[in-house]
């Protein structure tokens, strides 16, 4: 639906749910709520003023809490961002309302397959929308800022949460329920927004969006990835099962280094040995575990997952997948995106 009075930047909402759309029995309740409740006419509306910041254009997705999103959104999403972008040039930037739990899944799949140079912001909040106090109406207010600013360009996509602006690469929600929950550990926000006034700091330099080699375009799905969590006594059960559910990659993750149990580890070679590739992530969170040598890769060690936390790895490695089955190329791109 258009609300267009006058040549401010264009700004497209394609809102998916979560708790920014949250509606709770009652508005003092933080938690036990309904997410994805209010369609993204309601969202626009709580903003007063709005149409004195941007021009608002606006889509509902989907409307679920975000463990709900699908691979199926996540290609539906990213094929929309893309159609508006190169058939609406007046578009300045799209902001995508999201849960918070997997809000730093989707923000990194589109990082990797949004074929624009333009702002894509993914936001969301912790408090339901109905709440008293609630982050989201600001959240979003900060998120078209963001997506209208020229600043924001060719810097991938980014998350806005509690006034802070994050590299969709980095950044990864950290508590339950504190506003500031979104951090990126090792490496910090990008930049803030401060009474509207987009500032950045730093960009992101592994490669993004427009310069990626993958493409949501004819994709029907992507392969079956699943995580493998290591700890004190694991056997090989879990592996022998992602095999068997026909997983074409595993991501680990990993004790410290990406170590796991003896008897884990032999699982892993043994669906190695099956043709699944094996990536090494840490449970950690944070911290680079070093690439294998490429001879190591030869003699079947695996691919290890540079910084990106298992979530992440799992991202890559399903869109390395539909590239390429050679291992050497999928760690080059674990040192490239
Ligand atoms: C969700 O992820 O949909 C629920 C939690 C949230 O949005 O904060």
């Amino acid at each position: 639906m258009k609300h267009e009075i006058s040549n401010l930047p264009v700004v497209y909402i394609l809102a998916t749910g979560g708790t920014i759309a949250g509606r709770a029995a009652s508005p003092v309740q933080t938690g036990g709520y309904r997410a994805g409740e209010l369609g993204v006419e309601d969202l626009t509306a709580a903003i007063p003023g709005l149409n004195q910041i941007a021009q608002i254009r606006s889509e509902q997705i989907c409307n679920v809490a975000s463990p709900a999103i699908t691979i199926d959104i996540w290609l539906q999403l990213a094929r929309r961002i893309n159609e508006i972008l190169h058939r609406q040039p007046e578009v300045a930037g799209v902001v995508i309302t999201h849960g918070t739990d997997s809000l730093e899944e989707t923000a990194y799949f589109l990082n990797l397959v949004v074929k624009s140079n333009k702002p894509v912001v993914v936001v969301g909040s912790m408090r339901p929308a109905t709440s008293i106090s609630p982050d989201g109406p600001m959240n979003l207010v900060n998120a078209i800022h963001v997506a209208a600013a020229p600043e924001a360009r060719g810097k991938g996509v980014l998350v806005v949460m509690n006034d802070e602006i994050f590299a969709a690469r980095d950044v990864s929600k950290t508590h339950v329920s504190q506003l500031h929950t979104f951090r990126s550990y090792d490496l910090g926000a990008l930049g803030n927004i401060s009474n509207g006034v987009v500032s950045f700091y730093r960009q992101p330099l592994r490669c993004h969006t427009a310069s990626t080699e993958f493409s949501v375009e004819g994709l029907p799905t992507l392969p079956r990835v699943d995580i493998v969590y290591s700890y004190l006594g694991a056997d090989g059960a879990l592996v022998d099962a992602a095999v068997a559910a026909g997983a074409r990659g595993i991501v680990l993750a990993g004790m410290g280094q990406g170590g796991t149990t003896r008897s884990q580890g032999e699982a892993l070679a043994r669906a190695g040995q099956q043709g699944v590739f094996v990536v090494r992530a840490s449970r950690t969170g944070t911290g680079r575990i070093l690439p294998p040598r490429p001879e190591w890769i030869e003699r079947g060690a695996a691919i290890t997952a540079d910084n990106l936390i298992p979530q992440k790895a799992r991202i890559l490695l399903m869109l390395a997948l539909t590239k390429t089955n050679n291992p050497q190329e999928i760690q080059r791109m674990f040192n490239s995106y």
